[in-house]
């Protein structure tokens, strides 16, 4: 590990200003064609982002002709460039670790259902490493992958991977297996890259609490669910399911994919306050067959400030303007949310056995695209947060398997939506959600305003100290309350973007208007140390 006090900043950007000119608009743009389906999606440089499908039928080829199932997309080119791996990288998770490397984590194995067209090996406990990448357009940036002396304790598919305050990895959770709908074989342990306690993982009572039991009938196929057994015994599994452990019922991890993000960190108490989104009410002992993608997804928000008091109010309730289900949270620069994709009805994972019969659209669980976005606005009263006003509508719509993530150029970044086995297009008029290979950018109106330039960044800075940058600011730009954020972009898989965090942090503009002297965040565990973006936004352009 380098050291621990440093955060290492990949690039910076100057966003935002005053509106001058007249008021641009948000807007969408299509930019081409991902080569691969984007199920997972982390920016790893300035220019690049690391896209990851399953071993499966994609249409990009490696350069020794063999089908892909990575690639970088060029941000500047707007084209794909494969990117070769060995394992099968199908429902992985990942984060960059604090010396740039980013990390693949965890995945499927391919043994079964994607040997169709590649060679990919078991990726289950599989650690890919990548970069950091310093080449624009990645020329010679590789995936290392070996996989007898570099990985998991415990195969995981589906894990969850965030950098922690030592520049680690924390790797949560996953099932040993591939599974169609609910966990059947729960990985309910933590461990961590590099690994610690001599690599033994961690067990999580928390895991184990929230997962299901089953009875599994092996003539007929058949499971049946069964009340927790693993909650402690002072707590039934009636007040598990009730208010106090979950407002409303409301559920938001997968299959059941709601959305959960830390709000913007602001100093100097930079108070950590959570909201989760969407998901479902039902219960998750509801059986499969019982399920529709036609059941409304949940509208609600529930927001909680990890403070003893804040803890002692409890969550705070709220409602989008829609249900949604696998919707992603986004936090921007300015300290806006973002909330956006998924669809309007249904669940998450596709051609569940024994769903509801019929009621699958094509292959999808889920029904209702939700085309428009919703801006959240954290320091707005209650009641007043939620907008779609000035958002604008896509026609294409990103259901299972999709992404999306901020750029380091500050817009938004869209790919990816495959309810389906494999690549598949469904006719005209035949019900279905095609694979989706259209990239999309979302434009903050900022994107078409003077922005200024920044000089003398440093590539490295140190915890809670001071240090100062040039800035170049365009005529007609208000300075009176220039807001600094230091952002983690995250990592963007099954509705939840792992890692992402904004800190701001306090900033002074010299008397000439030429110089920036900023504070850094004052710890590790404000700011886990590794990789980030530097924005600036004018505090006038709060509604961007
Ligand atoms: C970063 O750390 C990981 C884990 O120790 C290591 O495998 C990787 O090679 C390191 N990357 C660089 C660029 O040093
Ligand atoms: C699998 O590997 C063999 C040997 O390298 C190669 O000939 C073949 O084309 C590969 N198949 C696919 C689908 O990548
Ligand atoms: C990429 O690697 C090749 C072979 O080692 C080398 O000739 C080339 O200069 C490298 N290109 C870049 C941009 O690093
Ligand atoms: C669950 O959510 C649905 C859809 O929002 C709503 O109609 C229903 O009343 C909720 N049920 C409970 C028990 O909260
Ligand atoms: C796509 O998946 C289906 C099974 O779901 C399989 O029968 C078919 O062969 C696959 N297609 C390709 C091109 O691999
Ligand atoms: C950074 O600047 C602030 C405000 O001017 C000051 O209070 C603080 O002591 C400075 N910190 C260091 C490490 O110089
Ligand atoms: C900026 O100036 C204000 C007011 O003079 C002061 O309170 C603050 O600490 C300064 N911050 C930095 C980073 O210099």
């Amino acid at each position: 590990m380098p050291s621990l006090n440093k955060l290492s900043l990949l690039s910076a950007t100057l966003l935002g200003a005053a509106l001058v000119g007249g008021t641009p608009g948000w807007k969408f743009s299509t930019k081409g064609h991902s080569g691969i389906l984007a199920l997972e999606a982390i920016v790893v440089s300035p220019t690049l982002v690391l896209m990851f499908d399953r071993a499966t039928d994609d249409p990009l080829h490696t350069p020794d002709g063999n089908v892909a199932w990575g690639a970088l997309w060029n941000l500047e080119t707007n084209e794909p460039t494969a990117v070769k791996l060995q394992s099968d990288s199908f429902c992985a998770s990942g984060s960059i670790l604090s010396n740039g490397t980013m990390v693949s984590v965890g995945g499927n194995d391919p043994a079964t259902e994607d040997l169709w067209l590649t060679n990919a090996t078991n990726g289950l406990n599989a650690l890919r490493l990548f970069g950091p990448c310093t080449d624009p357009a990645g020329v010679n940036c590789t995936i290392f992958e070996d996989i007898n002396n570099v990985h998991l304790a415990e195969n995981r598919w589906y894990p969850t991977t965030i950098r922690i305050s030592d520049g680690s990895l924390m790797i949560m959770g996953g099932n040993h297996e591939a599974t169609t709908f609910y966990n059947t074989a729960p990985s309910n342990t933590y461990e961590f890259f590099p690994s610690k306690d001599g690599g033994v993982p961690r067990h999580s009572p928390l895991l184990a609490r929230t997962v299901n039991t089953i009875i599994y009938d092996i003539d007929t196929d058949t499971e049946t669910l069964l009340p927790d057994l693993c909650v402690s015994p002072s707590v039934d599994a009636e007040t598990i399911d009730s208010q106090a452990y979950s407002p409303n019922g409301q559920r938001v991890s997968n299959p059941f994919d709601g959305t959960a993000q830390l709000l913007p960190l602001y100093p100097p108490a930079y108070t950590p306050t959570i909201l989760a989104c969407g998901g479902s009410n039902k219960s998750d002992l509801t059986p499969t067959s019982e399920l529709s993608s036609q059941d409304p997804a949940l509208a609600q928000c529930s927001r909680i400030t990890l403070t003893p008091e804040g803890i002692e109010q409890g969550w705070e309730l709220d409602s989008m303007p829609q249900g949604r289900m696998m919707a992603e949270m986004i936090p921007l620069p300015n300290g806006q949310i973002l909330i956006i994709n998924g669809g309007q009805t249904g669940y998450a994972a596709y051609s569940s056995d024994g769903f509801l019969p019929g009621t699958e659209v094509g292959n999808s669980n889920a029904d209702h695209p939700a085309f428009t976005p919703i801006l959240y606005t954290p320091w707005a009263p209650l009641g007043s947060r939620m907008s779609q006003e000035g958002l604008p509508a896509t026609d294409i719509p990103r259901l299972y398997h999709s992404t999306v993530t901020l750029t380091p150029q500050g817009n938004l970044w869209l790919a990816g939506s495959n309810p389906n086995a494999n690549t598949t297009v469904f006719p005209p008029g035949v019900p279905g959600y095609s694979t989706e290979f259209r990239v999309e950018t979302l434009d903050p109106p900022y994107m078409e305003l003077p922005r200024p330039i920044l000089s003398d960044v440093p590539q490295k800075i140190a915890f809670n100290e001071n240090f100062t940058i040039g800035i170049d600011i365009p005529e007609g730009v208000s300075t009176s309350s220039i807001q600094v954020a230091l952002v983690d972009l995250g990592f963007s898989t099954h509705a939840f973007h792992s890692s992402a965090r904004v800190v701001f942090m306090n900033s002074n503009l010299s008397n000439d208007g030429k110089e920036l002297t900023i504070t850094a965040p004052p710890n590790n565990r404000v700011y886990p140390p590794g990789p980030g973006m530097f924005h600036l936004a004018s505090e006038s352009s709060n509604v961007l």
